[in-house]
């Protein structure tokens, strides 16, 4: 390991002045070749390693990424990456995660992991949502950045949200916190995501010719990201969440309906928000003029706006790239805060 890349508190900026060694596993996949784009230009590490799932026998350009990266993709080996990282990028399937991770851990790594593996404190949910999770190592931290930078700086492991559950949880996390939500009230997340949010192996589902022209529920009842997002907000609220399939390539918009107290008004969610997020360069408050997955494509950004009525019916919608805010760009942004360096490095 290298000594300088161990972590130094939130935002320790000018301070944390070396290269950190990272590598990608997951590197052909979606997530994994945001990570190198996003990589290849961070000003503060090398990428030293870059790779597939071992389904091809030697290493191999990647054509896609040549205007930026000009590494080679190697076959999935955990040895090299515990020999040649001091921070490794998993963005691979649960199991594969749930796998890999725990050992590098003990071989002296620190872990962002983009699967869903590690997200759930509760041992029983976990259960049922990521059977393939045995162990859990010490230090794990919930990537949620803006609000769990302590534990993030500190982290062996850092378990990156799900993309839904960050654009939800942003929005709806400050308000539970502050004691907006009335106790016991449903809270709806209606939610609606581009396709790239399922992987780049194409189902019956996801196929171009299924899901272009049209806009389908799915997962009612009975998604993972249901757990995550309960686990972030907490209380006595029955949490109905449906996602739905879009045909855009990429981008997150939650609408959330919620219930407040009757008579709170938008200047006092206002307050809310922006005390919430002091300082907070990546999330930005819209207020009532709501915002766009195209106000937020391919950035970091997650943009939140929120309408209230007199009789305390709150709508909150949210926005983000899941490729970026929702999976690449957050674990960038935990990697920053794991490093001791300006949280917003390599990403703006
Ligand atoms: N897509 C999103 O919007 C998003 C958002 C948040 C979190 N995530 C999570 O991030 C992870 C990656 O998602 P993705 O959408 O990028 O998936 P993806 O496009 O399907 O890519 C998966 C990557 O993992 C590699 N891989 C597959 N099985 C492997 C194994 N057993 N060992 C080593 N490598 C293996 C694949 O290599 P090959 O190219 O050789 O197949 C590929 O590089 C998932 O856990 C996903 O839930 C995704």
């Amino acid at each position: 390991m290298h000594t300088d890349v161990q972590p130094r508190g939130a935002r320790a900026g000018a301070g944390a002045t070396s290269t950190a060694r990272v590598a990608v596993a997951g590197a052909t996949g979606y997530a994994g070749q945001e990570l190198l784009r996003l990589l290849a230009r961070h000003p503060a590490v090398e990428l030293t390693t870059a790779m597939s799932s071992g389904a091809t026998a030697s290493a191999r350009p990647l054509p896609a990424l040549g205007h930026v990266w000009h590494g080679t993709i190697a076959p999935f080996a955990p040895d090299a990456l515990a020999r040649d990282a001091d921070v490794v990028f998993l963005a691979l399937p649960d199991a594969a995660a749930a796998e890999h991770a725990p050992a590098l851990v003990a071989a002296g790594l620190r872990v962002i992991d983009l699967s869903g593996a590690f997200r759930l404190r509760d041992e029983a949910s976990r259960a049922r949502w990521y059977p393939e999770t045995h162990a859990v190592p010490d230090l794990v931290a919930y990537g949620l950045t803006e609000r769990e930078r302590g534990h993030v700086a500190a982290a062996r492991l850092v378990a990156n949200p799900g993309c839904y559950p960050t654009a939800t949880l942003l929005a709806l996390a400050p308000l539970a916190d502050a004691g907006l939500l009335v106790p016991g009230a449903d809270i709806v997340v209606d939610a609606k995501s581009g396709v790239s949010g399922a992987g780049k192996t194409p189902s019956e589902r996801t196929h171009f010719s299924e899901c272009y022209g049209s806009v389908s529920a799915y997962g009612v009842f009975n998604h993972r990201h249901a757990a995550e997002i309960e686990q972030g907000v907490g209380g006595s609220h029955a949490l109905t969440f449906v996602p739905h399939l879009v045909p855009l390539d990429r981008g997150i918009l939650a609408t959330i309906y919620v219930r407040v107290a009757p008579g709170t008004t938008e200047a006092g969610l206002a307050d809310v928000y922006e005390r919430a997020y002091a300082g907070a360069t990546f999330v930005r408050l819209a207020g009532s003029a709501l915002p766009e997955i195209k106000h937020v494509a391919h950035t970091n950004f997650c943009d939140i706006g929120w309408r209230v009525d007199p009789s305390g019916r709150a709508v909150l919608v949210s926005v983000i790239d899941n490729l970026v805010k929702g999976a690449a760009g957050q674990a960038v942004q935990n990697l920053n805060v794991m490093l001791g360096l300006d949280e917003e490095t390599g990403l703006l």
